[in-house]
Order: C-alpha cells, then structure tokens, then sequence
C-alpha cells in the first residue's frame, strides 16, 4: 500500500538543509505532505516573523519535485490531527527535534533524520547582517 510522509517547518529563507530533508523524507514513502508554519505561529513561538511571508514559504516548498502536497501548520497542538487528515504513515522530523514527537507513535512511525551539518536560516541571517553591517 501506498505510505505517506508528513513534516513540518517553517522552512524560512529556503537552503540546502531544507532539501536534503524534504528529499530523504519523500524517500521513505510515495507521496510526502509538508506542514510549513504560518507566519502567526512562528510569532508565537519566537515573537518574530520569518523573513518570507507563508504565502511564499508554502510557495517554494510546493514547487518542489520532492513534495506533494503543502498545508498552513497553524498550531503546534494539532500535529496529531493533521497526521490524521493526511493519513500519514510516517512522520519524519530533524533530530534537533529527536524525541519530541515520540508521544505520536501510536498513530504513526515516527522517524529522526540527521540534519544537514553547518546550515540554518539562522545562521545564514546571521552572516547576511555581520556583512552587511
Ligand atoms: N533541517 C535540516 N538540516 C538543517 C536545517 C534544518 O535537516 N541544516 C530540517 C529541520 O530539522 C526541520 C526542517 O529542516 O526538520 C525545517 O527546519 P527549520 O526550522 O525551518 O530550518 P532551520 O534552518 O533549522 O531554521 P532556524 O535556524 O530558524 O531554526
């Protein structure tokens, strides 16, 4: 039978990390649906809007040869209910997030992968203000 993927991210200022990940996820299924965070959410989390607006993020991640299908992921509480909706098999996440999302086990495999070493969105805001200052 056929085995979706799910992920989330918000995926802001896209680089190479993000592909390896999207890539290596749609990998261990046939069809992989991505959960980019909206702009209200990282707002909640981090008191600050990603660089891209979600229209965009959404529309990088969609275009994408890897990804299948994209969502707004508007809450961090209902990654249950979207792994649900989408009847997702696995959920794949970066193992800075290793252990975190052990408790959606009993709906579905839940897979770690390594992250890209030496990028983040992060970093490379911080390297683009450092020249430019
Ligand atoms: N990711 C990855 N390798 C990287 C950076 C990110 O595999 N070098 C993965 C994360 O583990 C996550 C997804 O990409 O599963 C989306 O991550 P996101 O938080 O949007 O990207 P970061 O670059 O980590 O952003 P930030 O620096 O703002 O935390």
């Amino acid at each position: 039978m056929a085995k979706t993927v799910i992920t989330f991210g918000t995926f802001d200022v896209f680089h190479i990390g993000h592909l390896r990940i999207l890539e290596r996820a749609r990998a261990l299924g046939d069809r992989l649906v991505v959960g980019v965070s909206s702009d209200h959410l990282n707002f909640k989390k981090k008191q600050k809007y990603p660089v891209f607006s979600e229209h965009d993020r959404r529309s990088i991640v969609s275009a994408l040869a890897c990804v299948d299908e994209v969502f707004s992921e508007e809450s961090l509480e209902w990654k249950g209910k979207y792994i649900s909706t989408y009847n997702a098999d696995i959920l794949v996440m970066g193992d800075d997030w290793a252990g975190r999302f052990d408790e959606f086990k009993s709906l579905c495999e839940v897979i770690y992968l390594p992250r890209t070493e030496n990028i983040s969105t992060t970093e490379i805001l911080a390297a683009v203000r450092a020249t430019s200052a």
